[in-house]
């Protein structure tokens, strides 16, 4: 290599990390800028008729440039209406696992290394939402692992619980591209997978972590400011459970002066922990 290709390719690494792309997505670079080499394969007679099974034709001639054939969305609309059917026939949290492991309908699934779906305890009392895997979350799986995830252990503790006594997902299981804000398709596509997640992990107390995940889930255009603190009911069409918004653990961090909010959201949450003991809310 040059030393102005060196030059090139320093500006456009640089140029990709100030637009936010911080992973690559194959092992391989794929040359965009090459042209694609359109002749037609050479092909047997019987292809060439018609007459070959498909399975047996050829396909067409692929350049070593070729981008690897990703997934294909569906519209958005028909995506939401296949997700809504997927996740009303789910009986168990493994089976929506499986079902969005293989569910196409989101195209951010193309993009993402793998599902981020769950992690603590399916039977906990406590449930936290956030918004959608990071970067960390991304390359483990699950979610709240990177710095905003210590955090998140750290608020849990801090009312006397471990992160193995709740449980904790998002309403986006895969990491958007470059951490992008979701895009309001997307979180209708996905909505009905975490609606499903929440009335079979059936909590007492649900937790929504920063602005998105409390105006998707507890349907309110007011900000996180106003939000917070407040409880809501969260209907799951089978009961409804007591609700509260508190800041997304991110945003603490960049704000640590609203911990102390934050706090005061917790106890509160802790209290109705305690106001409802497992016995009563078995009997509900
Ligand atoms: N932010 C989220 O909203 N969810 C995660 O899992 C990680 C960071």
């Amino acid at each position: 290599m040059t030393s102005d290709q060196a030059t090139t390719v320093r500006e456009l690494l640089t140029f990709y990390l100030e637009a936010g792309v911080d992973c690559a997505l194959g092992d391989e670079p794929i040359d965009r800028l090459s042209t694609p080499d359109l002749t037609p394969p050479d092909r047997p007679a019987a292809a060439e008729a018609g007459t070959a099974p498909v399975a047996a034709r050829q396909p067409p001639r692929q350049t070593a440039t070729a981008a690897p054939r990703a997934g294909i969305a569906p519209p958005p609309d028909i995506a939401i209406e296949s997700a809504r059917e997927a996740a009303r026939t789910a009986p168990s949290l493994d089976a929506l696992r499986a079902l969005l492991e293989s569910f196409e309908g989101c195209a951010l699934k193309f993009t993402a290394s793998r599902l981020v779906f769950a992690d603590g305890n399916p039977q906990a009392r406590l449930m936290f939402v956030g918004e959608a895997p990071g970067r960390d979350e991304d390359i483990e799986g699950l979610p709240f692992v990177g710095r905003s995830g210590q955090l998140l252990n750290r608020m849990i503790g801090a009312i006397g619980l471990k992160r193995s006594d709740v449980y904790i997902a998002n309403v986006i299981p895969w990491r958007p591209p470059g951490n992008r804000t979701p895009t309001p398709q997307e979180t209708q596509i996905c909505l009905p997978f975490i609606r499903r997640q929440i009335e079979l992990v059936n909590p007492d107390v649900l937790v929504t972590l920063g602005n998105p995940s409390t105006q998707t889930l507890l349907q309110t255009r007011e900000g996180i400011m106003r939000t917070r603190g407040k409880w809501f009911d969260y209907d799951t069409g089978m009961r409804t459970i007591r609700a509260m918004a508190t800041f997304h653990p991110a945003y603490l961090l960049r704000s640590p002066s609203y911990k102390r909010m934050a706090w005061l959201d917790l106890r509160a949450v802790a209290r109705a922990l305690e106001d409802k003991t497992p016995e009563q809310s078995a009997s509900t």
